[in-house]
């Protein structure tokens, strides 16, 4: 009996992302925080957890005693959470105790039978060998910490659920908790980073793999993509000109630049040496070249860049702000959701908006109602230790810890969440986005600087429209969807009997209300054609991309 690596040859079957995470912050419930835990120390502390952590693939959850019993044999075992990916297949997410004792466990690994077409690789996902061996080992009563950790919440008993709730502040606060990234799908994702990190470390030096975007900003759903940044960190120490050994190093002769080749060497490595990716793209030529591929051991999309460290700076101010007001990942869940029932938001990136700009908005509205400071206030409170700039030259300086803001900066809300969900709604409804952009470093509408339908302002880059893809149409749809919004909110205040009442009528898709009408009237004849209503339902496929 032993764990084995998973090998490159490994091939599962379908992938969707399903994973969450929830921070814990020190605070009280609607008071002003006391002490925050900063989004490099959140990032230090989970990337502590994904060196010390396994993945392991295994029958099933009785598997539970055995592996433990036969992993703590090695090494002492701190958690292990139990989830399912889209194939049914069933894994171990193993925390040890210390870095140490996983690199023992590490060197009981083997690789698989002597196959040609396999190359061993040791990365952190490996797969438990049954045995006919006698010896009995257990879990000593420890019990499995998550059960199911990454699967999504049923869409079904979420809208049951919802129906249920007495207000639609309680609606929202529901939708928020049952749907956030948890705490096994940040883990989960680490590890992917992790892989990464590990396989590449033996061609490249320094090279850090960091999660960003929605899976680490505090605003992620279950099931929402992995963005990760490939980086070269190199040390004051590595380039100190008294070292007098030099290593000889590889200039690139290419008249394209060295980085699309490098993302194309990473896309044949993915395909190549990494276990559980698959659908391996390349988009080569963008702003920002990126290589999408599918981890299916995890279930998750990713999109992988290099050196964009201003996208990890970025999910550092949403982190900062989503954690000052618990309000504000909660509308933002909200208004994603929304956004997406009413197609606003696609699969894809096109014409339309995306969800980090939408969560903007959702930033801006907070601050105009003086709810959460403005990022020029952040940067005014920003002090030596918060300096940042990009290798690009992008200043991405403002105050991390955020209880070093002075009081008076932002005023807690007096209004629910139900209040502000109507008025956010109500504000897009009267703002004038023919003449202003928002902006959250003012926190103010400000004066449009082009004829672009939808202007919103890059906080880290000012010159930049983050929703400089917008159609003119894409944004009159905007404009009618949020007034519809306020109508619906509006009238549902009244009444809390229809079953599309509160959120439910905002976040469920048209085309499942109008089939679940016709289930509840129970009308088999009209279920036939029922399957045209979702016609609506597909995905548009433009390519592009929302990033500047
Ligand atoms: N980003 C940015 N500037 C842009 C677009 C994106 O800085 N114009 C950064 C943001 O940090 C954003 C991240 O890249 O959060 C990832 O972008 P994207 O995947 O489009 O958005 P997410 O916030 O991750 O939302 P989703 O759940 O839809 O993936
Ligand atoms: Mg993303």
């Amino acid at each position: 009996m032993s764990v084995l690596f998973q090998t490159g040859k490994y091939f599962l079957r379908k992938s969707y992302s399903y994973s969450f995470c929830k921070y814990v912050l020190l605070r009280k419930k609607s008071d002003v925080p006391r002490k925050f835990i900063t989004f490099d120390e959140i990032v230090a502390q989970r990337r502590a957890e994904a060196r010390r952590s396994l993945v392991v693939q295994v029958n099933s959850e009785s598997s539970f005693d055995e592996l433990y019993g036969y992993c703590s044999k090695y090494s002492s075992i701190k958690d292990v959470y139990h989830y399912k990916n889209s194939g049914e297949e069933h894994f171990m997410l193993i925390e040890f105790s210390s870095e140490d004792n996983l690199q023992s466990i590490l060197q009981s690994c083997c690789s698989h039978q002597k196959d040609l077409e396999v190359m061993a690789v040791q990365s952190p996902f490996v797969w438990f060998r049954a045995s006919d061996a006698k010896e009995k080992l257990t879990a000593n009563g420890l019990e499995l910490r998550v059960k199911d950790g990454n699967n999504k919440y049923s869409e079904d008993v979420l809208f049951d659920d919802l129906m249920k709730c007495q207000t639609v502040s309680e609606q929202i606060q529901m939708l928020y908790d049952k749907t956030i990234l948890n705490d096994v799908g940040a883990r989960l994702r680490y590890m992917v980073a992790r892989q990464l990190e590990v396989i590449l470390s033996s061609l490249y030096t320094n090279i850090q793999v960091l999660p960003f975007g929605s899976s680490v900003n505090g605003f992620g759903k279950m099931g929402c993509d992995l963005d990760l940044v490939l980086t070269n960190s190199l040390t004051d120490e590595m380039m100190s000109p008294s070292n007098r050994l030099v290593y000889q190093e590889k200039r690139s002769d290419s008249s394209r630049g060295p980085w699309q080749r490098h993302m194309e060497l990473v896309g044949a490595l993915l395909e190549l040496r990494v276990p559980g990716a698959a659908r391996v793209q390349r988009i080569l030529n963008a702003r920002v070249p990126i290589v999408k591929y599918s981890q299916e051991l995890v279930d998750v999309d990713v999109d992988l860049c290099f050196n964009n460290m201003s996208g990890v700076h970025m999910s550092s101010l949403l982190y900062a702000l989503g954690s000052l007001v618990p309000a504000g990942p909660a509308l933002a869940v909200t208004v994603r959701r929304w956004a997406a029932a009413v197609q606003l938001t696609q699969p894809h990136p096109g014409r339309w908006i995306t969800n980090f700009p939408l969560t903007l908005m959702v930033l801006f509205f907070l601050m105009t109602q003086k709810i959460l400071p403005t990022f020029r206030r952040l940067i005014e409170c920003a002090g030596k230790q918060d300096v940042r700039v990009t290798e690009d030259n992008i200043n991405c300086t403002f105050v991390r810890d955020l209880s070093r803001l002075p009081p008076h900066s932002y005023q807690p809300s007096s209004d629910n969440l139900q209040t502000l969900l109507l008025k956010f709604f109500e504000f897009y409804s009267q703002f004038d986005f023919q003449e202003h952009a928002i902006s959250v470093i003012e926190g103010k509408p400000i004066r449009k600087p082009n004829t672009l339908p939808l202007y919103i302002v890059n906080p880290l880059e000012p010159a930049l429209n983050v929703s400089r893809n917008v159609s003119y149409e894409e944004c009159e749809r905007l404009k009618m969807e949020v007034r519809n919004a306020a109508w619906h909110l509006e009238a549902c205040l009244d009444n809390n009997q229809a079953d599309d009442w509160g959120i439910l009528g905002l976040v469920e898709k048209k085309t499942t209300r109008g089939l679940k009408k016709l289930l509840r009237a129970g009308n088999q004849q009209r279920l036939v054609s029922v399957k045209d209503l979702f016609k609506d339902d597909q995905p548009e496929t433009t390519p592009g991309s929302d990033r500047e």
